[in-house]
């Protein structure tokens, strides 16, 4: 199970965040993220919101007038952790009774009001779409009164918020283009907590890579929970294109346009794009990244379940047979694409022959990179409410891990096939186990070491790859790759 668990608090790691100070500012803010990148980039809009108001971050939980949470909801063990941190907070509290503490995000939305009973110490609640209201609810916080925002909204993007960026490498950022999902995966909280489905202006979204690139970011992630579902139709909820005028439907932006636009504005940025929900993915999608050579050959694409029936109960919209057409038409086109997964062990109803429909289908697709989880049953989902949790949880942590293991399998052949090539790497940092070796990514998001020499963070360097493990490639750099 360590893999397991390792997988897990990978996606969980919670940081404080800190940014530069900004001069003039005093009130101190110390900020956590849990969960998805969504969530790491929501507290760069949270810093941002309240850096106008006199904060500015600090690594210290001791010196903080005010603890800001940035929780997860997605299985139990997230809101645990978080359940966790609050304890921590408390002890702090205790030192400096001053301090305030909010929490923010899915758990926020999910337990509203009675957050505040459950748990003591919380002096605020506000959730994903709430962020702007912060000022007033802190003043009400001030003022003695306990504070509460979690209305989800139509509208809100926050496409006029500049993030200040958080933890920064300098090198790679996110850039958010939708929020919410209107997907309705049975099993799934996300609906819940972040609402209904809506894209943000591709103006605003390209103004904020401009803002990036000036200030030398080289790779922007697009970021949403269904990427591929993005169109633009001059603001509001997805599922009310339908209603829009004539002119707003012809002159809407799809994702494929929209990756397009931003890969043809920026040549010398590389993007990358998450999370990719295969009902949704077109194959103009495909095409669009064929034909830039800055647009990273990667796909996150989860599938959840390699079995028709679980893919069924699970409401996902396709079938393993359409996924797999769907894959093959990606190799097809872009025989270097890697593909990742995220896969669900032991969901409601998961037979044995369900289970080895997985194993098979992973077989087929032999992924690079993939998450995977036990079932985790979630309050006021669809599969709360109407199917049974029924698969022991000693099945599942057994599915689980000979899923785990087989990823593990494919992952190494994945890394072989990079070992003899020279490939375009772009430095992100010194690598964690080697001081003297630089760490990036290949354009399939292998992460790739190699010996310094005259290089530096930023660059495009083209590196020899000599090595590898399961997650990890050894090369040595040849020169600057022609983007540089
Ligand atoms: N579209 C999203 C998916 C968010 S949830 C994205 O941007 O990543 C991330 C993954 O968590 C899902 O793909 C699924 O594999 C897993 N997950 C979601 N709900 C879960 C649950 N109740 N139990 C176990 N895993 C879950
Ligand atoms: Fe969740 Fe399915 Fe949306 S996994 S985030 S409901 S695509």
């Amino acid at each position: 199970m360590e893999q397991v668990e390792k997988i897990i608090d990978e996606k969980l790691q919670g940081k404080a965040l800190v940014t530069k100070s900004v001069e003039g500012n005093s009130k101190k803010l110390f900020i956590e993220s849990y969960g998805c990148q969504m969530n790491m980039n929501d507290s760069e809009i949270v810093a941002s919101i309240l850096a106008k108001e006199g904060f500015n971050t600090t690594q210290s939980l001791d010196d903080a007038d005010l603890v800001l949470v940035n929780t997860c909801s997605i299985r139990e063990k997230a809101e645990q952790t978080v359940r966790n941190r609050l304890q921590k907070y408390n002890h702090a509290k205790k030192r400096n009774p001053k301090m305030k503490v909010g929490v923010l995000g899915c758990m926020a939305e999910r337990l509203k009001e009675k957050f505040l009973e459950e748990e003591k110490i919380v002096d605020l609640v506000v959730g994903p779409d709430a962020y702007r209201d912060l000022p007033n609810l802190i003043e009400e916080v001030d003022a003695g009164r306990d504070a509460v925002n979690v209305i989800l909204s139509k509208e809100e993007t926050y496409g006029d918020v500049s993030p200040v960026r958080l933890n920064s490498n300098g090198v790679s950022a996110f850039v958010s283009i939708t929020r919410g999902c209107d997907n309705m995966c049975t099993f799934c909280v996300v609906p819940f907590t972040r609402g209904r489905e809506r894209s943000r202006d591709p103006q605003s979204i390209i103004e904020e890579i401009r803002s990036m690139q000036e200030r030398n970011f080289k790779e922007i992630t697009l970021l949403g929970q269904n990427v591929d579902s993005y169109l633009w139709y001059g603001g509001g909820l997805k599922k009310d294109f339908k209603k829009a005028s004539e002119l707003a439907k012809a002159t809407a932006v799809n994702f494929a346009q929209l990756l397009d636009m931003c890969a043809t504005e920026f040549p010398k940025m590389r993007f990358r794009f998450s999370t990719s929900n295969p009902q949704d993915m077109t194959l103009d999608v495909i095409h669009v990244m064929a034909k830039h050579r800055n647009i990273c050959k990667y796909i996150h694409l989860p599938v959840q379940s390699g079995s028709n029936r679980m893919l069924k109960a699970m409401n996902r919209l396709h079938t393993r047979e359409e996924y797999l057409e769907l894959v093959k038409n990606i190799y097809q086109i872009i025989p270097e694409m890697a593909l990742s997964q995220d896969m669900i062990a032991g969901f409601c109803g998961e037979t044995e022959e369900d289970h080895k429909d997985t194993l098979d289908l992973m077989e087929q697709v032999k992924y690079s990179f993939g998450f995977m989880f036990a079932y985790s049953e979630r309050p006021g989902t669809l599969a709360a409410r109407k199917m049974e949790d029924d698969v022991p949880l000693a099945t599942k942590k057994r599915r689980l891990q000979e899923i785990i293991d087989l990823q593990q399998a494919h992952s190494l052949i994945r890394t072989k096939e990079h070992v003899g090539k020279v490939q375009e790497v772009l430095i992100e940092g010194t690598s964690k186990k080697n001081k003297d070796e630089w760490k990036g990514r290949n354009t399939q998001n292998t992460v790739v070491v190699f010996p310094k020499e005259h290089y530096k963070v930023g660059d495009f360097v083209n590196v020899q790859i000599k090595d590898c493990t399961s997650t990890t490639l050894k090369g040595v750099a040849v020169g600057y790759s022609e983007n540089n």
